[in-house]
């Protein structure tokens, strides 16, 4: 084994999420299954959650892992996140039934605030952080503004799981395979106002757009379905989605670390005024990434409807982030 060990920061870690994510860390596909990794566990300091966590290393250990060289328990970010090049910040309350996200934002918005801080003062300055804990956008962005001194670009939110359960939607409406989809874009929110576009999608060269021909299935079926995916899996579970959340972060990282090949994927990033998009915005784009840095896809053409659509999930993320300004 010849590559320097990694750091990767966890937060939330004993929690449903970090169940279905440690696991799949700590045995290479997040960052290759050639580079060893330390994980850097952050758990609130309540005894049940702290003993949880001790369970869930217990269980690490239990896998002999070759790649996992440490883990380590922490009930401070200022410690769990020294000198992390990778932080998944998960650890917030999940809603329940009949709750939108943006309500979790008095609950949640303080703790990104403080992991931010932490992250400012004690991360390596080159950390990459994916925001998981809704609401993840403008959690990403009270992270990001709590934390001047890192480049504003290193802090992401995960929309990967809207742009996944699209290309499935996509995949069984054309009965063609998932993997085959490319360019497929998320604009916006993880929230219902997403907007899911597969305008310049298409599966083997050939445009999925034409092949649905269907505007009404897009309005009417698609955008609700994948819009409200996450609402669909709490009424069933009643849990929130924790297995394909943890699945979308592995995808998130591993194509921002590794890189896409050219391939469209959707990150929550920084606005830099892509699009229309006021600066600092932490919005949905369709990116390519290389050499361990993301690249947003211009140039597209945008047309009524789509800016209808991005129009109305920019309204409320702006709401959103009025709405922490007093975190800021
Ligand atoms: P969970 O309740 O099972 O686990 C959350 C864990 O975080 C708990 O163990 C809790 O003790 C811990 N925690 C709380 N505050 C913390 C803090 N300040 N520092 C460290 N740990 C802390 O919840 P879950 O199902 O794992 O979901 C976690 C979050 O992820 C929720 O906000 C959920 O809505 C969100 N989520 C986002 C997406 C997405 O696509 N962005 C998808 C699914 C879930
Ligand atoms: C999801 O999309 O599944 C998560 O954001 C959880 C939720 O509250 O919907």
């Amino acid at each position: 084994m010849s590559k320097t060990p990694v750091r990767v920061a966890v937060t939330g870690a004993a929690g449903q999420i970090g169940y279905a994510l440690l696991f799949r860390i700590a045995s290479g596909e997040m960052l290759g299954k050639d580079q060893p990794v330390i994980l850097q566990l952050l758990e609130i300091p309540d005894e049940k959650a702290q003993n949880a966590l001790k369970g869930v290393i217990m269980e690490l250990e239990d896998c002999a892992f070759p790649l996992l060289v440490g883990i380590e328990a922490h009930s401070d970010p200022m410690t769990a996140f020294k000198d992390t090049d990778y932080a998944l910040l998960v650890g917030s309350r999940p809603r329940g039934p009949g709750m939108e996200r943006a309500e979790l934002l008095a609950i949640n918005g303080a703790i990104f605030t403080t992991q931010g801080k932490a992250l400012n003062a004690v991360a390596s300055r080159n950390v990459k952080v994916l925001v998981v804990g809704n609401p993840a956008n403008t959690n990403a962005y009270i992270a990001m503004k709590a934390a001047p001194d890192l480049p504003a670009k290193n802090f992401t939110a995960m929309l990967r799981l809207d742009h996944n359960r699209a290309a499935s939607q996509l995949a069984a409406k054309t009965g063609k395979a998932v993997a085959d989809i490319e360019n497929l874009a998320v604009w916006g929110n993880h929230s219902p106002t997403m907007y899911a576009d597969y305008r310049f999608a298409t599966i083997g060269g050939a445009s999925v757009k034409d092949m649905i021909n269907d505007e009404a299935w897009n309005r009417d079926v698609f955008l609700p379905t994948v819009g409200k995916r996450g609402a669909a899996i709490i009424a069933a579970r009643g849990l929130s989605s924790a297995a394909s959340a943890a699945n979308a972060a592995i995808d998130h990282m591993r194509d921002w670390a590794l890189g896409t090949n050219g391939k469209w994927v959707t990150m929550g990033i920084p606005s830099n005024g892509e699009y229309g998009i006021p600066k600092e915005v932490m919005f949905g784009y369709p990116v390519t990434c290389a050499n361990g840095e993301y690249k947003i896809v211009e140039g597209l053409a945008i047309d009524e409807f789509s800016q209808e659509c991005i129009n109305k999930t920019l309204a409320e993320l702006q709401g959103e982030q009025d709405g922490v300004k007093h975190l800021l």
